[in-house]
């Protein structure tokens, strides 16, 4: 993968204030510098083409000037502390923030080269192809099947029911959830557990053939075996799929992802490839997060 370097971490210029008192488990005073992202935040095969994009609630400046791309068929996983903008900026994706109605969005978003926030798109298409998948699994009180054939049926997918049923097992065979319940298909999906209702919500995504997954803290409210389930279905989906995994489980970015994207404050202060991130961070405030300094 290509990409344009913008690097400032080893300019002292952003390290920290040595004048400043600092108490010695203090994370350390990196300084971001709004709207310059260190290490690898530009891609050749950019699925999303996101540029000084800022979002605001009211008059709370949530993402402050940002520019990323999201490379096609990557995994990408966006970590940094609680409150810094991870969800708003993944919900700017597919519009999701378009409910909040304090919620304004600028800069230019692009989705394979066409604006996200053209007035004239229509938003249901827009879901349809970069779906979402959220903390807590929310699998509409109806049965496993109706959950994940209600999709296709309002876009159109099926003509007759074997088709509809042959999607419906297609999805739930790619969700690693087809052998678990092919024999109550009927049965309502909120008698699930916990890992299996996640796993319906991810076959109800992709049951409409989307071309990115967002997901936010997928596994936050499951055990760690459900946790383990669904990290293996992204490594499968992600050979199919964009993904876009928010998560405060830095062992599960550096077990999913290609890229890890760290933001801090509405800033995005890195992004590199995953492994380095985790390594050798190219930002102190990087640093100090998964250090474990702060955060
Ligand atoms: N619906 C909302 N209305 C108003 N402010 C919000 C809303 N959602 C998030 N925020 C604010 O935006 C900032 C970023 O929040 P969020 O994107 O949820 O961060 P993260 O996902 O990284 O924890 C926070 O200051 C938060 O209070
Ligand atoms: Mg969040």
């Amino acid at each position: 993968m290509n990409t344009l370097n913008t690097t400032i971490a080893q300019d002292t210029s952003v390290k920290a204030d040595t004048d400043a008192p600092r108490a010695e488990s203090k994370p350390l005073a990196g300084k971001v510098e709004e709207g310059v992202t260190v290490g690898t935040p530009f891609a050749d095969d950019a699925k999303f083409k996101l540029r000084n994009v800022d979002v605001f609630y009211g008059d709370n400046r949530a993402i402050k000037d940002i520019s990323l791309d999201i490379a096609r068929n990557e995994v990408i996983a966006f970590i940094g502390p609680s409150g810094c903008g991870k969800s708003t900026f993944l919900r700017c994706l597919n519009r999701m923030n378009d409910s909040i109605d304090s919620c304004r969005v600028t800069g230019s978003l692009q989705l394979d080269d066409v604006d996200i926030y053209d007035p004239k798109r229509d938003v249901v298409e827009l879901r349809a192809r970069v779906g979402m998948v959220f903390q807590k699994p929310n699998p509409f009180p109806k049965s496993i099947y109706e959950n994940v054939a209600y999709g296709p049926r309002i876009h159109g997918l099926a003509n007759r029911k074997a088709e509809l049923d042959e999607i419906v097992e297609n999805s739930l065979r790619k969700a690693g959830l087809w052998d678990e319940v092919k024999d109550r298909l009927d049965a309502t999906a909120t008698g699930m557990s916990g890992g299996q209702q996640q796993r319906l919500c991810i076959a109800r995504a992709i049951a409409v053939s989307p071309e990115v997954v967002l997901m936010d803290e997928p596994c936050s409210a499951l055990d760690p075996i459900a946790t383990a389930k669904v990290e293996e279905l992204i490594a499968e989906l992600s050979e199919s799929y964009t993904i876009v995994i928010v998560t405060h489980s830095m062992q599960q970015a550096a077990r999913v992802s290609h890229r890890t994207a760290y933001f801090h404050l509405g800033n995005l202060v890195e992004v590199n490839e995953t492994s380095k991130v985790f390594t050798s961070p190219d930002h102190e405030l990087t640093e100090s997060y998964i250090t474990g300094r702060f955060g």
